[in-house]
């Protein structure tokens, strides 16, 4: 039989090799993490299973494996640079919530890589955690790889989330081993040397050993259970498995860049700034449609500024490669073709994915004349010599315009260009993503969920489906990541209480506000907004007064506000409903927001609707408001939900 080489074929063969072993086989979760405000995408296969690992997951699931699509934006810069960066690629794992642990998972993995794709053992190498001599004896004893092939590294390289020990968070973490595949073979390198050899030394996947909870105090507690949390990245494995130079060059890729080809009307491999740029519109691309088919449109806030940020690179790099048409769409094709077999949402979401996919690289390309404008006019003020790199910056961050092109342009008004200030713009941006995304190792730790669970906190119980005002009592007090006893008047913090009547934001909904009162009805703490962090609810704003754990409060809603919230969460519903009398199914809901004074439906269809079809629309609408028909609340699963629309 012959090896698994497509990236269809190495995925296949990864989940029955698992599922033949006893896991049960999972669907990927979304890119869009559900429950998990703290997250804007999903960036590893671990982030579905977080309460298996506490222990307080789904009863009896001991063991998984899935592909799952991963979306990691902190990187950007690199991609189409370099063989290896994606913003968007799978991640094939395997995981075990307190059954089989290291020599399992070191076996299993080196049986996959050795006897299921017939990789060649002695091109191997991998590294441990330098205290894990257990990880370290299955590598050398069990397995047999000579110990000039077993790497020691600090908890830098060989911890997850690296430099836990140290550096915290708190919560679940563990030492992990890598497996490295040899590009290049010759005479080994030192330790140091592996680490400066990332061109020859290829990750190709990564077990780590989630075993300890961090405690406040610094000290590694042991969790009541050791899990198991390999990942893999499958382009990178195609990549070995079809000897291709860079993940851009395996089948996965290449229908990809066959469009890509023939719309620039270039060929690949001719001239590297042009590769640069085909490589990047295919990792963007298919970026962006999977955002688009789970939900996440491109827009101005947030995950959805994300969305337009990768677009609007393709696009720019489009410009660059001289496509004067909007082009990302007929794109789809060729990714539905390669992946739409596993990711049957792509062809599903097709028609929505088009329609926005063309209105927004129409209006990027109106910005990115625009930019060319602002440039002009920017050129026109007094300068000592040399153009900004600040302004540069700018440029790139807001129009999206590439700072080669600034640089051109500068260069031919008689100016030098500021590449040190560029560059310093463009780390403290970076550095400021880094913060708020959380999406690099602190997939685990950003979670106020596991901070609260690892302290084995109550689920909140929400009352606020009939109740304005609950009577409840402080149970944890986060101040950022840190659990703290009390707030005094002044401090913003995050306040958790074993029953509320406050709707965290979901569903579009935005968070209910209101106040923490006393006996005496004496404010303590003023709630400016509410999130879930699943199972808990958040209430976040400042202290009024001292407020301590343990203490009792009475958590009374802004009743104004949620009524307002109420009603444009109703009429959401009746524009939804009218919408698909009118347009048909094909409407499909892409988001919204309910606030007080306002709400938004975002949705995707074929075409737009005409005047009178609006005109139908709103009278639908109007004629169910003086109905004035009685509201009623009633709990489904969200399949149900979308079954009884
Ligand atoms: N969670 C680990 C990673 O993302 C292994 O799956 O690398």
């Amino acid at each position: 039989m012959s090896l698994p080489r497509t990236g269809a074929e190495i995925r296949e063969a990864f989940l029955s090799f698992f599922e033949e072993r006893g896991h049960a086989r999972l669907p990927s979760d979304s890119l869009i993490p559900s429950d998990d405000p703290t997250l804007l995408f999903t960036g590893a296969g671990m982030n579905q299973f977080k309460d298996e690992f506490l222990g307080q997951g789904r009863p009896g699931l001991v063991r998984a494996t899935t592909s799952q699509k991963c979306l990691r934006v902190p990187d950007l810069e690199n991609v189409g640079r370099t063989p290896r960066h994606h913003t968007f690629f799978e991640m094939l794992g395997n995981f075990s919530f307190g059954d089989y642990f290291k020599e399992e998972a070191i076996l299993w993995e080196w049986e996959f890589f050795t006897s299921t794709l017939g990789w060649d053992g002695e091109r191997m190498v991998a590294t441990v955690y330098k205290e894990d001599e257990e990880a370290f004896g299955i590598w050398h004893e069990v397995i047999g790889l000579p110990e000039e092939r077993i790497f020691r590294f600090g908890e830098k390289e060989n911890y997850w989330p690296a430099e836990a020990p140290s550096l915290g968070p708190n919560g679940p973490c563990g030492p992990c081993s890598e497996l490295y595949f040899d590009l290049d073979p010759g005479q080994l390198p030192s330790t140091s040397g592996l680490a400066a050899l990332p061109e020859r030394f290829l990750e190709v996947g990564n077990f780590v050993f989630t075993q300890f909870n961090r405690q406040e105090s610094g000290a590694l507690a042991p969790l009541p259970q050791s899990n198991i949390d390999v990942g893999l990245g499958l382009e990178r494995i195609a990549a070995v498995a079809q000897d291709a130079a860079n993940n851009f060059e395996t089948e996965i890729f290449k229908p990809l860049l066959a469009s890509i080809q023939e719309i620039a009307g270039q060929d690949y491999g001719k001239d590297e700034d042009a590769d640069v740029c085909m490589r990047r519109i295919a990792d963007h691309a298919r970026a962006v449609f999977f955002c688009i088919a789970d939900g996440a449109s491109p827009g101005k806030e947030g995950r959805a500024y994300v969305v337009r940020k990768i677009l609007r690179r393709a696009v720019r790099d489009g410009i660059s490669l001289g496509v004067r048409e909007p082009f990302l769409a007929s794109l789809l094709p060729a990714v539905i073709d390669s992946m739409g077999s596993a990711y049957p949402e792509l062809e599903e979401q097709a028609p929505g994915i088009r329609t926005i996919l063309q209105g927004e690289e129409e209006q990027f390309r109106e910005v990115f004349q625009k930019g060319i404008v602002r440039l002009k006019s920017l050129l026109k003020e007094p300068r000592d010599g040399i153009f900004p790199g600040a302004l540069g910056f700018e440029l790139h961050d807001t129009y999206g315009f590439p700072v080669d092109i600034t640089q051109v342009v500068v260069e031919e008004a008689g100016l030098r260009f500021d590449h040190v200030g560029y560059q310093a713009a463009m780390d403290e941006q970076r550095s400021r993503a880094r913060e708020f995304s959380a999406i690099t190792g602190d997939i685990f730790s950003a979670s106020s969920a596991g901070i609260l669970q690892s302290g084995g906190l109550e689920a909140t119980e929400f009352l606020g489906w009939d109740q304005d005002e609950v009577p409840a009592i402080v149970l944890c007090i986060l101040k950022g990541k840190e659990k703290i006893p009390s707030l005094e008047s002044g401090e913003f913090g995050a306040v958790v209480l074993d029953k509320t009547p406050f709707y965290p934001e979901g569903g579009g909904q935005v968070g209910d506000q209101g106040s923490l009162v006393d006996s005496k009805g004496k404010v303590l703490f003023e709630v400016s907004d509410t999130q879930s962090a699943h199972p808990f609810v958040l209430h976040l704003g400042d202290a009024a007064g001292s407020l301590k754990v343990g203490q009792e409060v009475l958590a009374k809603i802004s009743v104004s506000l949620r009524r307002a919230t109420e009603i444009h969460h109703t009429a959401t519903h009746l524009l939804h409903s009218a919408m698909k009398e009118v347009l048909g199914d094909a409407v499909r809901q892409a988001g919204s927001l309910v606030s007080k004074e306002k709400l938004r439906f975002d949705y995707t269809t074929e075409q737009a609707p005409t005047s009178e079809e609006r005109k139908r629309i709103e009278e639908l609408v109007q004629s169910e408001i003086l109905k004035a028909s009685p509201l009623a609340t009633s709990f489904s699963t969200l399949n149900e939900a979308r079954a009884a629309r």
